[in-house]
């Protein structure tokens, strides 16, 4: 072969490297286009169907200590391939999940200061958004480095509407509110909901993930996938420009990440679509993630569950076993201690609780206030806080959970840390071996108040891998989690499907919620994983309960049912007190029956903000559930039953708002109705104000006719 045929090819394809690169989804909808800028410093744009999502917009990093990694980039290689299999979840809305992509890799190399620095873009291009990581090869002149600061820009195409919540690096329990990008700073005090930890960074900083719409109607979702040894990224919005900034969690020195290389950062993802349900539907950050990183997944099991909980976030009863205060956990004595006479996790009140769940079909109990330490936990910010092996005197953990396992159902652990990381840390082994030794196989674990080590926050680096080191280690243990207050999820329960649930948001604990919350965290917080938003209030005036608390909650009983629908977990608790239940056998008929696991999901249709429908079908029968919840607006909607398979007959039971129902004059009011339906059938179906229905649409046998030849 002639000895200059190879440089030829290599110069020529190094003059075309250089040029615009573009990315087309599988079906063209969907384009991502890389370049380099003037300065030499990667640009990327997005568009679907022709509209500008993003328009160009600067990457890259600035450093502690070296030069920023920013321009000066040549483009060394470009890699395309492409991607179009399908893999089955442990448990979710669907038993496959399609992941088709087209992808492409820039390699690009930076001179400065004497030397070569490697940094790699991935793109994907997916039918509903792209994603895109940097990745740092292993080299000589990049080996370490501290992140100041990640300048991943994403310059809107448009004032969009916006349903978000403030920056923070301590809490997402918020409130959504919805306005104009250029609106927020204006609003930015609106919602600054008390927390024992907060930390809002600016009055334009924004989490992720951030709901947008634009004025031609299409739907936009910003959010990362595979948060790992990362600390979590917000948005920074720049109102000039209407551009956002990646804006990532310092640590306890004000640095944003320690890196060595080889490295992956996080995805950054944009989802796109002109219909809301595909938004919902999205299975984009879980494709963006590893595949299931366990060899035996069998011991996972999703979870219907109720708990000693709700009677203590109402204030009927406390966690605590008695009133002490500022104390030493190590040589505290309660055996000495004077009970306060209102524990909720008391053996008598447990073994209530374990009869009614048993009685009606649950898997687990959760219990909490059942360790010692609960008199001096809340916002001290004390190392030594719990040990979550101490049992109060009044809990018999290895009866308790004889009884409960007697009667067919586990008992669920409680792990409070209090925000004290190494202090679980240090227990923790000690803490999962203790579950082993009872047969708890699900914990939930909660991080309220500012975190320890001072200085770090919910969302940095260091607390971003405590909480996955915690999900890893539970897996050896055969251990299933669900952490609140946790960082947000992206997509980790892929990889590790033992994360049956998380919080990161404002859930059920918040008893006075907007109507419209639940029509918005589908789009939103759900987009990572599934959330244990605790639905199930049946007992909407809490004064009635709980001599001289005035709230009220804002749902009806028919809209708390439908969560169980809307709201997609495999982990679902119902949250109000069994004697609660006991007066609303009929409507508790639907908790009873909806399945925590499903083969087919489909969003009917939606709007962020405003209302929700979605039908499901059971994993394990041909049957179907229909959830719908509304804003403070009641509606009508005629629902089209031809997701049902033709030529079946089903049995529809509608849990619906009564005509006078509403959430604030008359929640509890509801009507249950039966009848015979078929694929061809339209209900008309009313939801009332902060209300919603529910649905069960259960196979009818066909009966079969025996013909006897004589
Ligand atoms: C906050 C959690 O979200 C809530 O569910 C729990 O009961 C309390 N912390 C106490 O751990
Ligand atoms: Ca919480």
């Amino acid at each position: 072969m002639n000895r200059l045929y190879p440089i030829l090819i290599a110069l020529a394809s190094m003059q075309c490297v250089n040029a615009k690169e573009v990315l087309s989804s599988p079906d063209g909808n969907t384009v991502v286009t890389f370049d380099l800028n003037a300065t030499q410093q990667p640009v990327y744009s997005m568009t679907y169907k022709g509209e500008v999502i993003v328009a160009p917009s600067t990457m890259g990093f600035e450093l502690k200590d070296a030069a920023p990694l920013t321009t000066g980039f040549t483009v060394d290689k470009v890699d395309r391939s492409s991607s179009n299999t399908t893999w089955t979840p442990v448990w979710g809305e669907n038993d496959r999940i399609s992941d088709n992509y087209n992808s492409m890799t820039v390699d690009m190399t930076q001179h400065i200061d004497g030397e070569s620095r490697k940094m790699n873009i991935v793109f994907r291009a997916y039918n509903d958004g792209i994603g895109f990581r940097y990745v740092f090869p292993e080299q000589a002149s990049l080996k370490h480095f501290t992140i100041k600061d990640e300048k991943t820009d994403m310059a809107m195409g448009g004032d969009y509407t916006a349903w978000w919540i403030p920056g923070d690096y301590d809490t997402q329990e918020y409130e959504y509110i919805k306005s104009r990008l250029s609106e927020i700073r204006a609003h930015s005090e609106d919602n600054h909901m008390g927390n024992v930890s907060q930390s809002i960074f600016s009055p334009t900083g924004v989490q992720t993930s951030l709901m947008l719409k634009s004025d031609s109607g299409t739907y936009i979702n910003i959010h990362e996938a595979a948060l790992v040894d990362y600390p979590a990224m917000h948005l920074n919005l720049d109102e000039a420009t209407l551009t956002f900034t990646s804006w990532l969690t310092p640590d306890r020195n004000g640095d944003k990440g320690v890196i060595n290389t080889p490295f992956s950062t996080p995805w950054r993802v944009i989802m796109v679509s002109d219909k809301a349900t595909e938004i919902l539907a999205s299975n984009i950050i879980y494709n963006l993630n590893e595949p299931c990183a366990l060899d035996d997944t069998s011991w996972i099991k999703p979870v219907k569950y109720m708990g000693v909980w709700w009677e203590m976030i109402t204030g009927k009863s406390s966690w605590a076993y008695c009133n002490a205060e500022n104390f030493d956990l190590a040589t505290f004595d309660y055996s000495k201690a004077n009970p306060n006479g209102h524990h909720g996790a008391n053996n008598e009140n447990v073994r209530r609780y374990i009869d009614f769940a048993a009685d009606n079909g649950m898997d687990q109990l959760l219990i909490e206030g059942w360790n010692i330490g609960w008199e001096d936990w809340l916002g001290k910010e004390k190392d030594f806080v719990f040990d979550f092996v101490t049992p109060y005197p009044d809990f018999d953990i290895a009866a308790l959970n004889d009884y409960a396992h007697s009667k067919g159902i586990k008992l669920m652990m409680h792990h409070e840390t209090s925000g004290s990381i190494p202090n679980y840390e240090r227990h923790l082994d000690k803490a999962y071996d203790l579950m082993n030794k009872y047969g708890y196989n699900s914990v939930k674990s909660g991080y309220v108040g500012n975190i320890l080590p001072k200085g770090e926050t919910h969302y940095s680096q260091s607390s971003v891998n405590h909480y996955l080191n915690a999900v890893k280690k539970a897996a050896d243990k055969h251990i299933m989690v669900n952490a609140h207050e946790a960082v947000r999820p992206t997509g980790l329960a892929r990889t590790y499907p033992n994360l049956i649930g998380n919080e990161s948001a404002m859930g059920t604990e918040y008893r006075n919620m907007s109507p419209g919350h639940v029509t918005i965290l589908p789009f939103t917080r759900l987009k990572g994983g599934p959330m244990d938003f605790t639905p199930g209030i049946f007992r909407m005036d809490i004064g009635s309960f709980v001599p001289g608390s005035k709230e009220h909650k804002r749902a009806t009983v028919a809209n708390q049912l439908a969560l169980y629908v809307t709201m997609y977990s495999p982990l679902q608790m119902a949250a109000d007190l069994p004697e609660h239940y006991a007066e609303k056998m009929d409507a508790f008929q639907f908790i009873k029956d909806v399945p925590v696991d499903w083969s087919e999901s489909r969003y009917i249709d939606a709007e962020p903000g405003e209302f929700i429908i979605a039908a499901r079908k059971d994993k394990n029968s041909g049957n179907w559930f229909v959830g719908g919840v509304t804003n403070e607006q009641s509606r009508t909607f005629d629902l089209k039953l031809d997701f049902l398979t033709p030529g079946k007959q089903y049995k529809a039971t509608i849990y619906a708002d009564a005509p006078d129902a509403d959430c604030v004059t008359n929640p509890e009011a509801y009507v249950i109705t039966s009848r015979t339906v078929t694929s061809s059938d339209i209900l008309p179906v009313m939801m009332a104000s902060g209300g919603g229905f529910a649905i069960s649409i259960m196979e009818l046998q066909t009966a079969t006719i025996a013909i006897i030849h004589t």
